[in-house]
Order: C-alpha cells, then structure tokens, then sequence
C-alpha cells in the first residue's frame, strides 16, 4: 500500500514520530512517504499571521495518516489551516497523531484529535485510528513505540 504520512510540525516531535511510522511501515511492506506541510510567515505559527506555502496533495496515497503538534491548548493553526482545504478522501483509511508537550487531558490533545477527525470525516474519509504522544512523559518512549505499533498495523 502506497501511504503517504502528511504532517506539520513546528520543532521536530511530529516529524520525528512520522519518521518511526515511515520505517514500521516500510518494514512491513509497503511505500511510505513523508510529506510535510511548509509554511511561510511566523514560527510559531499564529493564526492569520502565515501562509501555507507547501500544500501536500493526498491524491496519489492509497492512504493517508495526518500528524500535527498542539498548540494552545488546540489544533495546532497550520494543520488547521490544511484541514480546510483538505481536499475528498472518500473511502481512503485515515491514520490521525497528535505530539503534546503537556500530560493533562484537557492540554488540547482530545481536541486536537476530534477536529482532524471530524474534518477529515466530512470529506469521506475512513478514520482506523488516532493515538496521542505526550512529549515531556517519562514514559514517552513506550507511549511512542505504542503509538507507532497500532497506527501502522491498521494498514
Ligand atoms: C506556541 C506553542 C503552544 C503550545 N501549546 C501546547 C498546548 O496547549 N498543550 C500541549 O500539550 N502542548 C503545547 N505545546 C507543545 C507542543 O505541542 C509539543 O512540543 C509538540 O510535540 C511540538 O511538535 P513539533 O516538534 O512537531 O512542532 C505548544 C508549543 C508551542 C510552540
């Protein structure tokens, strides 16, 4: 399966979780691309204050698994942004992830999550997962390797 890892992130947490979902699913099989979204204007990014400058195009992935951090205790603006111009996805498999900082529930990462997942719903799309990754968690590696282990044998 030809997966394409669309992601935003700011300081390289994001990235660096795309990047171990890209090996697993690699060693699994199948294609695996990251493609990032790339913006102009300040970082971080605030609303109104960017502009989205590379705009990943879903449309040559079989399936999709979409990464963002959070930010104020919300989506994180850029992803927000792509979100809403997120084009149809009608009965592609969607993977969601979020990064986080912060380990209380209400940090945003629920959130966070159910704005992807509604968005991208509302343009058809099969939601198989999501999974959460708190950053500053002593346990973070296991969370990361759990993260990487259910989303990537959803595919
Ligand atoms: C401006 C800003 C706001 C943030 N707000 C939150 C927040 O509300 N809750 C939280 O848990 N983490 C928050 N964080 C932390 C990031 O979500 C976290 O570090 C994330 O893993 C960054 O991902 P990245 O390295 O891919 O950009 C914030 C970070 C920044 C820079």
């Amino acid at each position: 399966m030809n997966i394409g890892l669309i992601i935003y992130s700011q300081t390289g947490n994001t990235r660096s979780v795309a990047e171990k979902l890209k090996a697993k699913l690699s060693s699994s099989g199948h294609s695996a691309v990251i493609d990032e979204i790339v913006i102009s204007g300040n970082s971080p990014a605030q609303p109104g204050k960017f502009e989205l400058k590379i705009v990943p195009d879903h449309g040559s992935y079989d399936s999709v698994i979409f990464g963002s951090p959070v930010q104020a205790f919300s989506l994180n603006p850029v992803m927000k942004a792509y979100m809403e111009k997120l084009p149809v996805l009608t009965g592609k498999k969607v993977g969601i992830f979020v990064t986080k900082q912060l380990p209380l529930l209400q940090a945003g990462g629920t959130g966070a999550i159910a704005h992807m997942k509604k968005a991208c719903e509302a343009k058809g799309a099969n939601v198989v997962g999501t999974e959460i990754v708190v950053w500053s968690e002593k346990k973070r590696d296991k969370t990361l390797k759990q993260c990487v282990e259910n989303l990537s044998k959803l595919f």
